[in-house]
């Protein structure tokens, strides 16, 4: 909602009440007092009238604030009937072209997307590839781009510019915008940065991860254990159906990452053969965040595709193919070593960077931290 126009109309409505009431009140008290002085009214019934008065004077306030309400609430209709068209504009139709079966990889073709509204472009001219049975990494600076291109290849955001294919073992391809909406969404497992967290029980939080089927606990559970939160979950007093919000009955309060290892669980339940998870370990420790990674080096070698977003670059290490972006586009891509290999380039920076902070690379010197203190005299000297 434009704030500014919603702050005006509040201010306008809110001057136009206090102007009726005031003009209205000051002319009734004005014949009263006349009324009194003139001897055409006992007091008595002069006194009611000051309370009739007041009574009115309130309720035509309230009136004037009931529009201002319903003014209100109309901005917000009119946003979201806004909101609507353009979200139809931009999605994928709902009964399109089924997908290839099997799917062999999703490829991504000189795509560029801007958001509704945005000056200028978040992805320019980006080309990738996913293809399943690998890791695929995509790496890059915050603002360039990591999080957009997931969702564009998830199919949540149609791109601007290029194209989407859905490629199978054959060759045959359909371009999302002409594919099954149902049929791109089930392929698809996506782990948001941002990921919603239901003041809901514990089993609801990751079984939302297929909400339009029933619940299968047995598959809720798998899921937990991959991810590293069946232990916690099932220890806790009221065990799955635990509200996983402190101030409800039931309710407790989960820390940063279990919550997140929750969330890894709602993606997991999900089996889709795509799995795109963005920022999966940002606040885990460091063991579980070890733990995360092999499971999704292991879903890869079960033959999902994997797209992980990361800024750990230790992980990208072990990745099939590495995408680094900057400022929207696809600067440099290909395994680690050809990625350190490029003097100068954007990936060895950032992972010599990275590195250094353990004192495992040759910048190592040039950065603080205990690895880089001189031993003292006194420690030469023993
Ligand atoms: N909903 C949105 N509407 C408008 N612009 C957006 C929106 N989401 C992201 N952007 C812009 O798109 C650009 C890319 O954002 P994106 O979230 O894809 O970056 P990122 O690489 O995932 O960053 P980070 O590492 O911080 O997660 C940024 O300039 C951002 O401001
Ligand atoms: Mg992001």
């Amino acid at each position: 909602m434009e704030q500014r126009r919603l702050a005006r109309a509040q201010a306008f409505t809110d001057l136009v009440a206090g102007a009726i009431a005031g003009v209205a009140s000051l002319a009734c008290y004005g014949v009263l007092w006349w009324l009194l002085a003139d001897g055409g009214l006992p007091l008595a019934v002069g006194g009611t009238a000051v309370i009739a008065i007041r009574t009115s004077t309130a309720q035509l306030t309230s009136l004037v604030q009931q529009v201002n309400r319903l003014y209100e609430e109309l901005l917000f209709l009119t946003d979201t009937e806004d909101a609507i068209k353009v979200a139809g504009e931009n999605a994928i139709p709902s009964s399109g072209t089924p997908l290839p079966s099997p799917v062999r990889e999703v490829r991504a073709e000189a795509v560029s997307f801007t958001y509704p509204g945005a000056r200028s472009p978040s992805l320019r001219n980006v080309s990738v590839r996913v293809p399943r049975g690998k890791v695929t990494a995509l790496v890059g600076a915050n603002g360039s781009g990591k999080t957009t291109l997931t969702k564009v290849l998830a199919g949540l955001l149609l791109p601007t510019e290029g194209t989407v294919w859905w490629e199978g073992e054959s060759g045959e391809r359909v371009e999302v915008r002409e594919a099954d909406r149902a049929q791109v969404f089930a392929a698809v497992g996506l782990l948001a940065q941002d990921f919603p967290r239901w003041e809901m029980t514990a089993a609801a939080n990751v079984a939302i991860g297929i909400g339009d089927r029933p619940r299968d606990m047995d598959r809720v559970r798998k899921a937990a254990r991959d991810a590293d939160v069946l232990d916690l979950i099932e220890g806790l007093p009221h065990g799955w159906d635990s509200i996983v919000f402190k101030g409800y009955e039931r309710g407790v309060q989960l820390s940063g990452g279990q919550w997140q290892k929750l969330g890894t669980a709602r993606s997991r339940y999900r089996q889709a053969p795509f799995l795109l998870v963005d920022e999966p370990t940002s606040a885990l420790d460091p063991h579980a965040e070890i733990a995360a990674f092999q499971g999704l080096w292991s879903l890869a070698q079960e033959g999902h595709a994997v797209v992980l977003v990361t800024h750990r670059l230790a992980a990208t290490m072990n990745a099939d193919h590495i995408y680094v972006l900057d400022q929207g586009r696809v600067v440099e891509d290909g395994t680690h070593d050809q990625l350190m290999a490029r003097e100068g380039g954007l990936y060895q920076g950032m992972f010599t960077a990275q590195a250094a902070q353990y004192g495992l690379a040759p910048t190592a010197g040039t950065l603080p931290g205990p690895r880089n203190v001189q031993p003292s005299e006194h420690e030469s000297a023993s």
